[in-house]
């Protein structure tokens, strides 16, 4: 699960570490499927697109506006990789503090946004005899196709 951190026209956003186990899977082949589910409501929303790094300066934007604890933690974890215990994460931030002082904390080169730029979206409607229902958008030229699927 990652937050989604901004969508707009061009694209649903997420941030993360790029050298994460995700970071480095979407290196290799950068396409994504994004689920988002509300089950009070019945409802899911499928996405599946190309997935772009955001320009450092987007990246930017998002960092300054998180808390500083938060930007400490990003710099001190490796993210996705093993570490022997709790103490020696908290000791890496606690380096990580001191070094910094009371200077602002810069966006690590590991760090920042994806976006994933949808090809389909699927909306999903349950309906309690199962007939759900299913629209698929399928992106086609500068429009969308619309399509209604089987349950
Ligand atoms: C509610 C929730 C929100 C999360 N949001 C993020 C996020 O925005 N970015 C992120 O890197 N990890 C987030 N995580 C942690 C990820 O689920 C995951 O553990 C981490 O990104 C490492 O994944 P990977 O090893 O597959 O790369 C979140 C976890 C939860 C439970």
């Amino acid at each position: 699960m990652v937050l989604l951190r901004g969508v707009d026209e061009h694209g649903f956003r997420f941030f993360t570490n790029f050298d994460s186990a995700k970071g480095r899977d979407l290196a290799e082949r950068p396409r994504a499927a994004l689920v988002f589910h509300w089950p009070e409501q019945g409802r899911q929303v499928r996405v599946t697109g190309d997935v772009t790094r955001l320009d450092e300066h987007e990246s930017l934007e998002y960092w300054r506006n998180r808390p500083r604890a938060s930007q400490v933690s990003a710099w001190a974890s490796r993210q996705s990789a093993p570490i022997a215990d709790r103490a020696a994460l908290e000791a890496a931030a606690s380096d990580l503090e001191t070094r910094f002082g009371d200077e602002p904390v810069p966006l690590p080169p590991f760090w920042g946004g994806y976006l994933v730029t949808p090809d389909a979206v699927e909306f999903w409607q349950h309906r309690d005899d199962r007939l759900h229902d299913r629209l698929r958008y399928q992106r086609a030229g500068v429009g969308w196709t619309r399509e209604r699927l089987q349950p």
